[in-house]
């Protein structure tokens, strides 16, 4: 496949898994230096020996649910490979039950990962785009986020909000007129 993304700086949060692993094998196959964001650093470790193959590939052993780690993967990023052109906001976790099973402490949890997250990497990886004038932001999100099921409702809730969150910080080409203002 070729998407003319090739030469790009990439970081792929939960990159070692699954979904993650397909973006970063696709992204290689472009020939793209991607930085690959990952608690799980031995299964980030196998991912990247296979795009290797294909491209740059370094894995940052992360837990992006805390801010000053978001921000090192971001600056390893941006100091290993130039810059950063495309953030990927893949990482995410639930664990399906209803709500009445549900403790604080797993609320806290799946807020931490699936929402908290996409805001400490979102924000270390403007500070290097918006200045470079830079590509894209993607962040994964669920179809739990819109119709809802009835065992993911805290995980749907983060979800609805990350699309919230990325719709209200996508470029629009002129600022919106309130009602009030419009003649
Ligand atoms: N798999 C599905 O059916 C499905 C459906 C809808 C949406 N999604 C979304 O797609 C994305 C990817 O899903 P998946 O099934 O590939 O996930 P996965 O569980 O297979 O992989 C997640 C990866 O994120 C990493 N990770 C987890 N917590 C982390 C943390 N705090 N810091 C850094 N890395 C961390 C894990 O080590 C793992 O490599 C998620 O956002 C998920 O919510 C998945």
């Amino acid at each position: 496949m070729n998407l003319e993304l090739a030469g790009k700086s990439v970081v792929v949060t939960g990159g070692g898994s699954c979904i993650g692993r397909a973006i970063v094998l696709t992204y290689a196959e472009e020939g793209d230096s991607i930085t690959i964001g990952d608690i799980g650093e031995a299964q980030a470790g196998k991912v990247a020996d296979l795009a290797r193959e294909r491209g740059a590939v370094r894995v940052v052993g992360t837990d992006i649910t805390q801010h000053d780690q978001g921000k090192a993967l971001m600056d390893q990023a941006d100091a290993r490979h130039g810059g950063i052109n495309v953030l990927l906001n893949n990482v995410g976790w639930e664990r399906p039950m209803f709500f009445t099973q549900t403790t604080p402490e797993l609320w806290d949890k799946i807020i931490r990962v699936n929402y908290l997250s996409v805001f400490n990497c979102t924000s270390a990886a403007l500070e290097k785009m918006i200045p470079a004038e830079r590509d894209s932001i993607v962040s994964i999100s669920s179809d739990a986020s819109r119709q809802g099921e009835p065992r993911e409702a805290v995980y749907g809730g983060t979800r609805a909000a990350v699309n919230r969150f990325m719709k209200t910080n996508a470029p629009r080409s002129a600022p919106r007129q309130s009602r009030r203002s419009r003649s």
